[in-house]
């Protein structure tokens, strides 16, 4: 019988205050720093959530929205929004805090689909949702419509059924030369 769990069972935050040797040469965060943090906690939901190791398959749209700057305190909030057989979308909000004015800015939001693994290394059914308002049912709808634009994108630009001819008018208003 499938078993259910609460949005807020797995629920997940962290926060780290971003240090100088986070950072690059312009003195802000590293993007692929914040990445690897995102990782981390989607890892920690996800894990949460199905009892099992998991790994991720895929990262959706990552908008840098906001830089980071060294000695922010960095939020990241994570919880499941979407389960499929083995696989969860994981929601992520990343906010940095100036500690001395306490101002709050949202910096990143993203959705990593994470697979839960049995012991074998085959994927693992996870258990149900259970969404209990407005919002839990919101993502979940969101997440079927972007697995579904997702897929038929992948279909639509399968190189062994793509042809140009289609398409090409498409890159007139683009600044590209096609020369083949
Ligand atoms: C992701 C991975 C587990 C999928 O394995 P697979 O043999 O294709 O597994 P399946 O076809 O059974 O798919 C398992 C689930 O993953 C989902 N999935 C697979 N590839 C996906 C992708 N690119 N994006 C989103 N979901 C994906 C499938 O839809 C399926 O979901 P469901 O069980 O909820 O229906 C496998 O490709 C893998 O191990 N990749 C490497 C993971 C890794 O090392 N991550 C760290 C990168 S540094």
């Amino acid at each position: 019988m499938t078993q259910f769990k609460h949005v807020k069972d797995s629920q997940v935050d962290i926060s780290e205050l971003m240090l100088p040797s986070h950072s690059n040469f312009n003195g802000k965060i590293h993007g692929g720093y914040v990445l690897s943090l995102m990782d981390r906690i989607a890892f920690a939901c996800a894990s949460k959530h199905s009892g099992a190791y998991c790994v991720t398959a895929s990262v959706d749209t990552v908008d840098f929205l906001k830089p980071i700057e060294i000695g922010e305190l960095v939020t990241m909030k994570a919880s499941v929004n979407y389960v499929g057989n083995s696989s969860m979308v994981i929601g992520i909000r990343v906010e940095a805090e100036n500690i001395r004015t306490g101002e709050i800015k949202h910096c990143n939001s993203s959705y990593f689909t994470m697979v839960a693994k049995a012991e074998d290394g085959k994927s693992l059914q996870v258990p149900g949702l259970i969404l209990s308002n407005e919002h839990d049912i919101r993502r979940f709808a969101k997440s079927i419509k972007r697995n579904k634009m997702k897929l038929n994108r992948k279909q639509e630009f399968h190189e062994t059924d793509f042809s140009s001819k289609e398409y090409v008018h498409l890159l007139d208003e683009y600044k590209v030369k096609i020369e083949q």
